[in-house]
């Protein structure tokens, strides 16, 4: 087994799920301003420093995702958040996209940026203890969207990105994010994530990412959230587990979900719902961010004396989605 296979099955097996705490700065500061907490360097800190030191964390998280700012401040007793989660049994894993921006000649449509200077920063972050990596493409469903040049710009970074993560001895966590916004149907998004898939693993094969080191991140097959006509569970369970069968190899260890602004409660009952399907080639897990924190964030507001009641509700979302595995 290569050290990549070992670190990428590590995250998604044992029933847990990765938590996603990497927000970038501009997106953590409105979620913290959306609760009544000034944006400020340290608040992020001490939200975080919340979020990490929720009790057994370890028993249903295997690793948590961090953006470089994170990255690089400590908790409050001096260690870096890298240390903490290595010392908890909880794998450090780091944000390495640097955002979406638009698209040259697609009008409403984003690539997601950050391949120059990725060796070398690769090479710090495994020095400052990064075992895996993300990057986030988002394409989006619209009346003409997506186009043909936005899925190929997203997937050709996306398997880049893969490569220069495995050269340096991180895994890449692949994330092409077919977005729920909009009124589109169920199908219309089975097909786009189907589509967006087949061209992925067509580049992943071409720059010769090695399929068994890597997580695949995707969306669950949900209608938009604005369409009239809304799936019950066992559809989402079907008709994701159905586009995964059809476009993911038996190579890749494990599939670790976005939640994607779903409820907290509604990607749980998903997760759980698809486990219930026939034997699956690869492990299916969580990878939310929304879904898993959300509640806490709510709970805190920055009141410190709700600080425990905050982790709290981290931990039932965290045990839920453990036990839907
Ligand atoms: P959500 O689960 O909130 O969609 O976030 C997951 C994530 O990491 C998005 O990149």
């Amino acid at each position: 087994m290569s050290a990549l296979n070992k670190i990428a099955r590590t995250m998604v097996s044992n029933r847990r799920g990765i938590l996603a705490a990497d927000e970038s700065i501009g997106t953590m500061s409105s979620r913290l301003e959306q609760v009544g907490v000034e944006p400020t360097e340290e608040n992020r800190r001490v939200y975080r420093e919340l979020i990490v030191t929720t009790p057994r964390l370890a028993d249903s998280i295997s690793g948590v995702i961090l953006a470089d700012e994170t990255f690089r401040q400590k908790l409050s007793d001096g260690r870096t958040f890298p240390q903490y989660l290595d010392d908890i049994g909880v794998l450090a894993g780091i944000k390495v996209d640097t955002g979406a921006k638009p698209l040259a000649g697609a009008p409403g449509e984003k690539v997601t940026e950050g391949l120059d200077g990725l060796r070398e920063r690769v090479a710090e972050y495994v020095r400052l203890g990064a075992t895996f990596a993300k990057w986030r493409a988002v394409i989006t469903i619209g009346e003409n969207t997506p186009t043909d040049r936005a899925v190929r710009a997203n997937v050709h970074a996306l398997a880049r990105y893969a490569g220069l993560c495995q050269e340096g001895g991180l895994v890449p966590i692949v994330e092409p994010e077919v977005l729920m916004d909009g009124a589109h149907s169920l199908t219309r998004c089975r097909e786009v994530t189907t589509f967006v898939l087949q061209v992925l693993f067509a580049e992943l094969d071409v720059m010769e990412v090695e399929l068994d080191g890597i997580v695949l991140k995707p969306n669950m097959v949900v209608a938009g959230a604005d369409s009239p006509e809304q799936p019950s569970v066992e559809e989402v369970a079907r008709a994701t587990v159905e586009t995964l069968r059809a476009t993911v190899p038996e190579s890749v260890p494990g599939i670790a979900f976005l939640s994607g602004g779903q409820r907290p409660e509604v990607a749980t009952a998903h997760l759980g719902a698809m486990q219930s399907l026939d034997p699956l080639p690869w492990e299916l897990t969580y990878s939310f961010g929304r879904a898993l924190v959300g509640p806490a964030l709510e709970t805190w507001r920055g009141d410190n004396s709700k600080w425990t009641a905050a982790q709290d509700a981290l931990s039932e979302r965290a045990v839920a989605n453990a036990a839907a595995r």
